[in-house]
């Protein structure tokens, strides 16, 4: 752990005035793409076919928000995180395997993600749906592994995989995949499409935000404060999202643009227009903002993380 302890000990987050959004992300990003390798298992033995498919997902890039925001979530509460490195590769991990799935031919039907052939086209759709599968139950070996016990005590881990796990079961995310599916072509109501945002994307990025309060042994004034900075940044996401879809690129995005469109999926600049949209992502993001007030200058990296979620252009 000592190259993620020094890196996670850099005093980034305290002393560079003003906070660098970029400099912080790039170097988070190495912290969890470090321990990601660490913690994953490596292609050998009669399985190895089978990890293939599951590190050609998870190495492919990626933002590595999630695990991001669980670490800038402790370190809010000026909390260590080296010890907090198993669950955020937990959370990417789970990530990643909803993206191998949400891009199968019997859902998104997708064939570019994070810049290169998706899942299902390089490995067939079994192994597709099987990396997926391998994806999702490694993570609750990361979220119970000996290291993930360290700097936590029992009963909080047990409730930081019971809030994880509730946010991507059939009340979160999954079945926010099942009620967008649902909705592809219909006619929906505003409360439906928002319910569909939060469970299929709010709901595990505000699971990561709460990870990273329970590691850091938030209040129940600061849960709640950082429980609703989550629900608004997981919102504000999926909008900007579906916004890119219609305004970015296929190259910049690493996934197909205008997808939506053509699924008729419901998303938000259908519903609203790209401009009315746009504010709309902007409300959410100064919510967030705003949920954070409570918290001093360690929580500086929550603020950038919020508004780099609606400036982002991947
Ligand atoms: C894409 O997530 C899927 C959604 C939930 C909108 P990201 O935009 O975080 O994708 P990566 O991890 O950076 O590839
Ligand atoms: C994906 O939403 C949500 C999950 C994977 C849970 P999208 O279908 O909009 O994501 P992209 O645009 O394919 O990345
Ligand atoms: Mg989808
Ligand atoms: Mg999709
Ligand atoms: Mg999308």
């Amino acid at each position: 752990m000592k190259f993620e302890a020094e890196l996670s000990s850099l005093p980034a987050q305290t002393k560079l005035m003003p906070f660098e959004c970029k400099k912080y992300l790039l170097q988070q990003c190495a912290v969890v793409e470090h321990a990601l390798t660490r913690y994953m298992l490596s292609e050998e033995g009669p399985l190895a076919s089978h990890i293939k498919a599951m590190r050609y997902s998870l190495f492919a890039g990626g933002k590595r928000i999630r695990p991001i925001l669980a670490l800038a979530a402790a370190e809010a509460l000026h909390a260590p995180t080296a010890d907090l490195l198993p669950i955020a590769c937990a959370l990417e991990c789970i990530h990643t395997y909803s993206l191998i799935h949400d891009d199968l031919p019997a859902m998104d039907d997708d064939d570019l993600r994070r810049g290169k052939p998706t899942c299902h086209v390089v490995f067939g759709e079994a192994e597709a749906i099987l990396a997926g599968d391998g994806l999702l139950s490694f993570a609750f070996e990361l979220l119970s592994h000996p290291d993930a016990q360290q700097g936590i005590s029992p009963i909080a881990q047990l409730q930081m995989i019971n809030i994880i796990a509730q946010a991507i079961g059939p009340v979160g995310m999954v079945g926010g995949q099942s009620l967008d599916l649902a909705a592809e072509g219909q006619s929906i109501s505003f409360e439906h499409l928002r319910l569909i945002h939060g469970y299929k994307t709010g709901a595990l990025i505000t699971a990561s935000v709460q990870a990273g309060a329970i590691f850091g042994k938030a209040d129940a004034k600061q849960f709640t404060a950082l429980s609703h900075y989550g629900m608004q940044i997981g919102l504000a996401f999926q909008i900007v999202d579906d916004l890119l879809d219609v305004e970015g690129t296929t190259e910049n995005l690493g996934k197909t643009a205008g997808a939506d469109a053509q699924r008729n999926k419901a998303t938000y600049p259908a519903f609203f227009g790209v401009a009315k949209t746009k504010i709309m992502a902007q409300e959410a993001v100064e919510k967030a903002v705003t949920a954070l007030e409570i918290f001093d200058a360690q929580a500086e990296p929550l603020r950038a993380l919020a508004r780099y979620i609606y400036t982002r252009n991947n």
